[in-house]
């Protein structure tokens, strides 16, 4: 056995044989089997760098990177610029009690107010701790005038969607409504109730006065990206106000420009009252945050909330200069324009392979739905060196960073062909004729909503 010095050495390149298995050349994916929870079900390759849309493998492959980290490395890897940022900071102040004022959480929280059209901000380091900050935020603004701040709220229920996902702690996890998440840890936060995806009936039918939140993907992300049509918003933002409830947006998978837009909500005519952000928010450093209006932030006092490492100067350097960046370089632009190209593309080889049903999303979040499994797609991918990502089965998840080029789109599309035709008919078993995702059924019922969606029924 090598000593723990040996082992802590720094990595070790592999050189592999291209036909042997980097898993078991590599003692660092043993020691991962051996002393990790086994919580994922990861691929046996040991990525050791990165560059731009690249990542390189521990015996020196390159593959695309269609994932992203699942939408967080928006400006791929090692930007010059976030290299520079995380070295400099890292040479001057790595974290600071949020007792004190750091140069970077102020500004930050200005540019998030600019982009989101909120006014107030509290960093998280998650998306999941965000999710439970604003729904803290739910339960102060459910309290009327005179009621006692320390008795359980009576208008204490919070609606969220079918086919939702917001994170992994109780709250976040309360409020996700795929039971194999959740219901391992029942009982979850009580008072949540899921409505059908996009039902605007049963929305009205389970709102009323004891309604404190109603939480939602902007674009359902782990769900197979389904977009929330206009309509469904427009209920959801009048019944909030109606009944004094909190319209939340989680946009911690579609927002901070993947869609083309700052935020996804953009699209429609009003806002929420809170939009939760982390993913790309620090390029690759964990940082979210709860954005809020100035009415939902006026319930917060001193000490209701608060987090140790949320907002310190190294990963708030890093997300302003990510955001300028996105700025400066016009990457909205680009993700608009490679999106497009992207869907364009997709498209055609949807009338060359008769097992892509549908294809969903916006900007570069994409969702391309088949009537197979997608799991041996994704295998096929990678042994090609592209990375793409299945979720919900037999729906292939594309969240490529937004400098991602057009020669790049073009290297995608080639190697996406390829896969589909090396992949043989037998692998991956058919959808079921019943199609087990909430969403599908009402979001195919609700047609494209006008969003970049095209719905291929004359292949099923
Ligand atoms: C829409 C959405 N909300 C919440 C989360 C949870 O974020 P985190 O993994 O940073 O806790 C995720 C993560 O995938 C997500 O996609």
């Amino acid at each position: 056995m090598r000593s723990a010095a040996k082992r802590n050495s720094g990595p070790r390149v592999v050189r592999a044989k291209a036909s042997r298995n980097i898993a078991t050349l590599d003692p660092r994916v043993g020691d991962a089997d051996k002393f990790l929870l086994p919580t994922y079900k990861r691929q046996p390759i040991v990525f050791s760098r990165g560059q731009g849309a690249y990542l390189f493998d521990a015996t020196g492959k390159k593959y695309l990177d269609f994932l992203g980290g699942i939408a967080v490395n928006a400006l791929g890897h090692a930007h010059p610029r976030i290299v520079r940022t995380i070295r400099r900071e890292a040479a001057r102040a790595i974290h600071l009690s949020n007792l004190f004022h750091n140069q970077y959480q102020g500004p930050l929280a200005r540019k998030l107010a600019e982009w989101s059209g909120l006014d107030r901000v509290f960093f998280a380091n998650s998306g999941t701790e965000a999710i439970d900050g604003a729904l803290k935020l739910a339960r102060l603004c459910s309290r009327a005038p005179g009621e006692n701040p320390n008795a359980p709220a009576r208008k204490h229920r919070i609606l969220a969607l079918e086919n939702s996902f917001h994170g992994r702690t109780f709250g976040a996890l309360s409020v996700t409504s795929t039971e194999k998440y959740r219901l391992p840890f029942a009982p979850a936060l009580p008072g949540v109730e899921f409505v059908r995806f996009n039902d605007i009936a049963d929305l009205e039918a389970k709102f009323d006065g004891t309604v404190s939140a109603v939480l939602l993907e902007t674009i359902q992300g782990e769900g197979g990206i389904y977009p929330v049509s206009e309509d469904f918003w427009n209920n959801a933002r009048a019944l909030a106000t109606q009944h004094g409830a909190l319209l939340i947006a989680d946009e911690i998978q579609c927002g901070l420009g993947r869609t083309g837009r700052y935020f996804a909500y953009q699209k429609f005519s009003s806002k929420p009252d809170v939009a939760v952000v982390a993913k790309p928010l620090a390029a690759g450093l964990p940082l979210g945050a709860i954005l809020t209006s100035e009415a939902v932030a006026s319930h917060i006092s001193v000490g209701l909330h608060g987090t140790t490492f949320g907002g310190g100067p190294l990963v708030c350097a890093t997300a302003l200069a990510a955001l300028e960046t996105i700025e400066q370089q016009k990457l909205l632009a680009n993700v608009r324009e490679r999106g497009a190209e992207l869907r364009a593309g997709l498209e055609k080889l949807a009338g060359k392979f008769d097992f892509i049903r549908e294809i969903r999303g916006e900007g570069l979040m994409i969702g391309v739905e088949l009537s197979r499994e997608g799991g041996p797609f994704v295998t096929e991918a990678l042994n090609r060196g592209l990375i793409i990502n299945c979720t919900h089965d037999y729906t292939l998840r594309l969240l490529p960073p937004f400098i991602i080029t057009r020669a790049q789109v073009r290297e995608f599309l080639k190697l996406l062909e390829a896969v589909f035709h090396a992949v043989p008919r037998s692998a991956g078993a058919a959808v079921p004729q019943a199609h087990s995702n909430p969403a599908h059924a009402a979001h195919t019922a609700a047609g494209s909503q006008g969003l970049y969606l095209q719905t291929l029924t004359q292949k099923r």
